[in-house]
């Protein structure tokens, strides 16, 4: 299992006819069990590139491999759930084959029991965040993509979101691909995290995270961030925890 990204370019165009660039040189490859993060600023084509990763989005100039075969479990900025379905049957619906005991497994992690039938409207965003993901880890994906999940949470439930995450990728052998502004996030829960330009958005830098995420201590988080922010300050010399 590996995907192999090389976007030369991707653009819209308005009804004005004007032509806007979004992504412009993309190139990396994921391998099966790891984290990839994407960090890029607001607005430089982070969910664009995701719904292609997704092969959500075919007009672009370029080329992505993934294996014909991988269950994608996706996650979208928003929650996008069916209003009109409990908690329960929107993640049933999307993995009907998925056993009772999986099932009830993922709702403890996530702490959803006390939620499941619970309809969307009445639940927090944190919540209906839990739902969908649950939602795409239900189907046992082999690709997860994650767009922004632990965004406009507040610090707390940001942090036992994100420890929930990590849980469950390290359950089993899943190839992550999350995207999220939050170097902190990034530092704690990447394997490999890809620096983006601000649009048309190309990866300015890749580093690599060797501290298993279960290891990563206050001092290791630290030294990733620096790294970070060095790279970001165009500084390749960085060491990484
Ligand atoms: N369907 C579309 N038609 C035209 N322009 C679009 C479309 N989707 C996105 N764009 C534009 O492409 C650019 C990148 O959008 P995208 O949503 O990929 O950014 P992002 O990095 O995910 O932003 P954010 O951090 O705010 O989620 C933006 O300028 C956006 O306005
Ligand atoms: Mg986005």
């Amino acid at each position: 299992m590996r995907l192999e990204v090389d976007i030369a370019s991707k653009t819209f165009t308005s009804a004005a006819g004007e032509v806007h660039d979004v992504l412009a040189g993309i190139r990396f490859t994921l391998e099966a069990g790891e984290v990839g993060v994407l960090v890029g600023p607001s607005g430089c084509g982070k969910s664009t590139m995701l719904r292609i990763l997704a092969g959500l989005d075919p007009d672009y100039r370029g080329h992505v491999s993934r294996p014909a075969a991988a269950r994608i479990g996706m996650v979208f900025q928003e929650p996008r759930l069916l209003p009109w379905r409990s908690v329960e049957d929107n993640v049933r619906l999307a993995a009907p084959l998925a056993d009772e005991a999986k099932l009830s497994a993922l709702f403890a992690i996530l702490e959803l029991d006390a939620h499941r039938s619970h309809f969307p409207g009445e639940l927090s965003l944190g919540l209906a965040r839990r739902v969908a993901l649950a939602r795409a880890f239900a189907i046992e994906p082999d690709f997860l993509i994650l767009d922004e999940p632990l965004a406009s949470l507040d610090g707390p439930l940001a942090a036992r979101l994100r420890d929930q995450i990590a849980i469950l990728v390290d359950r089993r052998t899943v190839m992550t691909l999350l995207v999220t502004h939050d170097i902190d996030d990034a530092a704690r829960l990447g394997d490999r995290l890809f620096l983006l330009s601000p649009r048309p958005a190309r990866i300015v830098a890749e580093v690599a995270i060797r501290t298993p995420r279960s290891a990563r201590g206050d001092a290791a988080i630290a030294t990733i961030k620096a790294d970070i922010a060095r790279r970001m300050a165009g500084d390749p010399t960085g060491r990484v925890a």
